[in-house]
């Protein structure tokens, strides 16, 4: 762990700073991804920010445009693609400056086929220099030359880089970075690099931090939460344990003590790393939201083994039913992916049963997209694209039925709401989230922005619910 005070980064947005006072720079930020990556863009912000830039959505309008990448699915990329088309006409016209970061630019073949067909780009930068943004743009200012700055290897926990959170309410904090998982599909162990948490104390002063700032919800961050300072035990590299915090069990009671704090959520757990501790713990701090997400990925055991998914349909089900037993009113919500190589019809039927199973409150579905480097792209027996989609919109249909039938059960309950703020579609009316994450929209007024109200459901859309304080 490095603070940013020893990176040199303070000094050069200094610089930068000076320069650009004045002249009433603007910067534009695109973020594809998750919401690591969201998290990621939040402190780039921070620091382009305190380098006297403004924010604005108008791309035409910008001086600096940076794209926050990610590559999980190819459509993930694509967006990118599709931008750079656009965004090389201001380039053209008034020499915007391009950079692009995250996740993509770690892989080398998408930085080879920018150089190809993009090379109007100024500065690529990859997950493990994120934090050096300031100095790549300082030097690009100087020199007009291109600039990579891409690490293959892991880059270090960077603490207290400046931030500009995108919301008042609710906020993000990442407490690990990286996988070690290696699930077969999946390409962000190779872009993110090894799993390695944060110090429990860095992320409790976060945390009260932000509670003095007046926000309500916290998001505890990472691709496998529940492993939080796992490999530093394994490893015995030292983590300085503070008020108690050893696991991510430990975490949640210490993060559930703060004052003013009133939800806290977290995502992912690994379903194989659920322990009895985290299971309690969530039971036990009435902070913590009971709608835990935990992702299935595939409802067969053949193809969680070739997922490497590291458990069977058997023990997804037995686990489920210890959570619901042991945690009252628990609601679930997952990631699914359809069209695995090699997944037969029969074997899709089971994702199928399972979600008829464990009637999840909310179901991320994906259509299997093949990436570059993976063991799964190297499997022989892909799905044609036509089969996939027709899994995809049979899943769909079910979970489909399932949320309409769950949001009629809601009609005429109380929930807790939490007023994030005005409606984005409806200038008079206000949305919250329900402890499950129901978007609740209602009548309401400013002064009960941040704060849980109780609230009658009163009708039930498919993406909403609408309520009235009682
Ligand atoms: N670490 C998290 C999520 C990582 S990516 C977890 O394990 O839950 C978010 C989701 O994208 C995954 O849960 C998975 O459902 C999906 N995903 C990842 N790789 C994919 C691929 N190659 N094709 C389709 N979906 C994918
Ligand atoms: Fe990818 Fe699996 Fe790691 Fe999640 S746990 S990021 S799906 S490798
Ligand atoms: Fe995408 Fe990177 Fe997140 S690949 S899903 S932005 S970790």
């Amino acid at each position: 762990m490095k603070k940013i005070e020893e990176t040199n980064q303070e000094q050069i947005i200094q610089k930068i700073a000076k320069c650009n006072e004045g002249k009433n720079l603007q910067y534009s930020i695109l973020t594809m991804g998750c919401q690591l990556n969201e998290n990621d863009s939040e402190k780039l912000s921070g620091m382009i920010e305190k380098m006297h830039y403004t924010k604005t959505e108008d791309l035409k309008k910008a001086n600096l445009i940076v794209f926050n990448t990610c590559c999980v699915r190819e459509n993930a990329e694509d967006r990118l693609f599709g931008k750079l088309g656009e965004v090389k006409k201001y380039k053209q016209e008034k020499g915007t400056i391009i950079a692009i970061g995250g996740c993509m630019m770690q892989e080398k073949h998408i930085v080879e086929k920018l150089k190809e067909s993009y090379p109007f780009f100024d500065i690529v930068f990859g997950t493990h220099t994120l934090h050096k943004f300031p100095e790549d743009l300082y030097k690009l200012l100087q020199n007009r030359k291109q600039i990579e700055d891409i690490l293959d290897i892991d880059g270090e926990v960077i603490e207290g880089l400046p931030i500009k959170r995108n919301d008042s309410v609710k906020a993000s904090v990442t407490i690990m970075n990286g996988c070690n998982n290696f699930c077969s599909y999946c390409i962000v162990p190779y872009v993110r690099g090894r799993e390695r948490s944060r110090k429990p104390k860095d992320i409790i002063e976060e945390i009260r931090q932000l509670a003095k700032q007046g926000y309500k919800e916290i998001m505890l961050l990472g691709q496998n939460v529940n492993s939080y300072l796992r490999v530093e035990k394994e490893k015995n590299i030292p983590f300085e344990e503070y008020q108690g915090i050893h696991s991510f069990a430990t975490l949640l009671r210490a993060v559930n003590q703060i004052e003013q704090i009133q939800r806290i959520r977290f995502i992912s757990p690994h379903p194989k790393d659920f322990t009895d501790d985290v299971i309690e713990a969530i039971r036990d701090c009435d902070k913590v939201c009971k709608l835990v997400h935990l992702p299935l990925q595939s409802g067969n055991s053949k193809v969680l083994k070739q997922m490497n998914r590291k458990y069977t349909k058997e023990q997804f089900l037995a686990l489920v039913e210890k959570m619901k037993k042991e945690i009252p009113n628990l609601t679930l919500s997952t990631d699914i992916i359809v069209g695995f190589p090699g997944e037969t019809p029969e074997e899709f039927e089971d994702t199928l049963d399972v979600v008829r199973k464990v009637n999840f409150e909310q179901v991320y579905m994906f259509i299997y997209s093949r990436r570059v480097g993976t063991p799964a792209d190297k499997m022989e027996n892909q799905i044609p694209e036509e089969e996939k989609h027709k899994r995809f919109d049979m899943l769909k249909q079910l979970v489909e039925m399932q949320i309409a039938k769950q949001n009629k059960e809601y009609v005429g309950t109380t929930q807790k709401v939490l007023i994030e703020g005005k409606s984005k579609t409806n200038e008079d009316l206000y949305t919250g989230r329900t402890d499950s994450n129901k978007v609740v929209v209602l009548e309401a007024e400013d002064s009960l922005i941040g704060q849980v109200v109780p609230v009658k459901i009163v009708s039930e859309h498919m993406w909403y619910l609408k309520g009235e304080r009682k």
